[in-house]
C-alpha cells in the first residue's frame, strides 16, 4: 500500500497543485531549476513552458521508466516538445485549474491500469483486485447526470432489461449511486448482500465468487443485478477501489454492463465515468438541467472523457426543443425518451421495467431504441452523422427533404 507519486515540473507557483495533489491523496515531487529529484513516479505533469532543454532532461530522466504516463501542459505557444507522442502522454491547456488536475491524473491513473489512491491514503495494488485480467469484453456503459430526479435510474434499468432482451446475453446492471440510489427499490429481485458487505473484507478477498454472492437475478428478464447496498449508513464504506474491483469483474462474466451512477462528482462517480467505455449523459428539456449538463461536458472534455458521450433526452417531449438543446450542448442528441405520465411511477412501484410493464407504450419504443445505441452500434451511427448532415445544411437556411 503506497501513495501514487507524481512528479511535478510547472511554470510558476504551484503551492495550490501540491495542495490539492495531497489531498486527494497523491505524492508529489516538485522539480525545481530543472533537477529531477531521484525515486521513482507513477505519474508526471510537464508543463511545455519550461523551455526544450529542461523538458528533454525531464524526459531523460523518466524515459528510464517507459511506463510513466505524462499529461503535458500547453501553453499560449502551442508547441509540443520532441518525443511526444508516445501513448502515455496526454494533453491539457493551461491555465489548468488545480481540481482539474486531479481529476486527469486519476482518469491516467485508471486509463494506464493503475488504480486511485482511496480516502485511507492506502492504495490497493492491482494484484489485489480481482484476479482475472480485464478481458475487454464486457462493453461498460455509465447513465450519467450531474441531477437527481432526471431518470438515471429508470433509464439503467430498462437499458438493461432492453440489452438482455435484443442480445440474449449477460448483463449486468450495476447500482453504483453509493448512499442514495435503489435499484432494487424498482426492480423486483431477491437481493441478500451488496457490495458493502464486502467492505470489510480486504481485497485479496474481493474475488469473483465473493462478487458472485453479490448478485441478484432478476426472474422475468435474466438481468443480473449487483448493487453498492441499501443502507445510506454504510455508504462510506463503499471504496473507489472496490467499485473498480467490482466492474473489472463485471467485465469479465458479462457481456455487457450497465452503471447507474450517483449524480455529482465525487472520486467514485469519476473512476466509474473514467473506466467506462460509454457516458449516457441523461438530460431533461429543463434550463437547470441544461446548464449542468453543459458544465459536465466541458469538465469531460479536461478530462479527455468526452470521445465516449452520448446524449439521452428524457421526457423529450417537454419543454426546449430538442434541436435548441443539442445546439446548446454542441452535441448530437443520440436518443429521446417521452414522458409517460404515470406509467413509469406504476411500473417502479410494481418493480417492473416499463418495457416489460407496458411494451406497448411509446415509452418502450424510445427505451429500446436506446439500447439499440450499443446493441447496433453502426445503425446508431449512420443515424447521427444523417443528423449532423442536416444541422450543417441547417444553418444555411436550406431545407432539405428528410429536415
Ligand atoms: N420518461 C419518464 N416518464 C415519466 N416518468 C419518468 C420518466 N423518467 C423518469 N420518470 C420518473 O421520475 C422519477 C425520477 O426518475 P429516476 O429514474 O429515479 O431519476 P434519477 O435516477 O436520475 O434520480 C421516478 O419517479 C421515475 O419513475
Ligand atoms: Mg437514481
Amino acid at each position: 500500500m503506497e501513495r501514487p507519486t507524481v512528479l511535478l515540473a510547472v511554470t510558476g507557483d504551484s503551492d495550490h497543485y501540491l495542495e490539492q495533489l495531497a489531498r486527494a491523496g497523491f505524492e508529489s515531487v516538485r522539480v525545481t531549476d530543472g533537477v529531477v529529484p531521484a525515486g521513482s513516479f507513477d505519474l508526471a505533469v510537464v508543463d511545455c513552458d519550461l523551455g526544450s532543454d529542461a523538458i528533454s532532461s525531464i524526459y531523460a530522466t523518466i524515459e528510464a521508466d517507459k511506463s510513466v504516463p505524462v499529461l503535458l501542459l500547453i501553453g499560449e505557444s502551442m508547441e509540443l516538445p520532441t518525443g511526444f507522442g508516445s501513448t502515455t502522454n496526454e494533453l491539457a491547456m493551461k491555465p489548468l485549474p488545480a481540481d482539474a488536475l486531479v481529476y486527469r491524473l486519476q482518469a491516467l491513473l485508471i486509463r494506464s491500469g493503475q488504480h486511485l489512491p482511496s480516502e485511507s491514503s492506502g492504495w490497493a495494488s492491482a494484484e489485489g483486485l480481482s484476479t482475472a485480467p480485464v478481458a475487454g469484453e464486457g462493453h461498460a456503459v455509465s447513465v450519467f447526470a450531474p441531477k437527481g430526479g432526471v431518470g438515471k435510474t429508470t433509464i439503467s434499468v430498462n437499458l438493461a432489461v432492453a440489452l438482455r432482451q435484443q442480445t440474449r446475453s449477460e448483463v449486468l446492471l450495476f447500482d453504483a449511486d453509493v448512499g442514495v440510489g435503489n435499484v432494487t427499490s424498482v426492480l423486483e429481485v431477491p437481493y441478500r448482500m451488496g457490495l458493502a458487505d464486502l467492505s470489510d473484507s480486504p481485497p485479496e478477498e474481493w474475488t469473483d465468487a465473493a462478487f458472485d454472492q453479490c448478485v441478484a437475478t432478476h426472474a422475468e428478464s435474466g438481468v443480473r443485478v449487483l448493487t453498492w447496498g441499501t443502507d445510506p449508513a454504510e455508504s462510506e464504506r463503499v471504496s473507489v477501489d472496490l467499485l473498480l474491483a467490482a466492474l473489472k469483474w463485471a467485465r469479465n462474466h458479462h457481456s455487457y454492463v450497465v452503471v447507474d451512477n450517483h449524480p455529482g462528482y465525487d472520486d467514485r462517480t469519476m473512476a466509474m465515468l473514467a473506466v467506462s467505455d460509454e457516458i449516457f449523459l441523461v438530460v431533461t428539456p429543463e434550463v437547470g438541467a441544461l446548464r449542468n449538463s453543459a458544465q459536465f461536458l466541458e469538465l469531460a472534455r479536461d478530462l479527455g472523457l468526452d470521445k465516449g458521450i452520448r446524449v439521452i433526452v428524457n421526457r423529450a417531449n417537454h419543454g426546449i426543443r430538442v434541436e435548441d438543446m443539442a445546439s446548446s450542448l454542441g452535441l448530437p442528441i443520440a436518443a429521446t425518451v417521452v414522458s409517460s405520465g404515470p406509467k413509469a411511477v406504476i411500473a417502479s412501484n410494481e418493480g417492473r421495467p416499463i418495457i416489460i410493464k407496458f411494451p406497448k407504450e411509446r415509452i418502450a419504443d424510445d427505451l429500446h431504441a436506446v439500447a439499440r445505441l450499443i446493441s447496433e452500434p453502426e445503425g446508431a451511427m449512420a443515424k447521427e452523422s444523417k443528423a449532423t448532415a442536416r444541422r450543417w445544411w441547417a444553418r444555411f437556411g436550406v431545407k432539405t427533404s428528410n429536415a
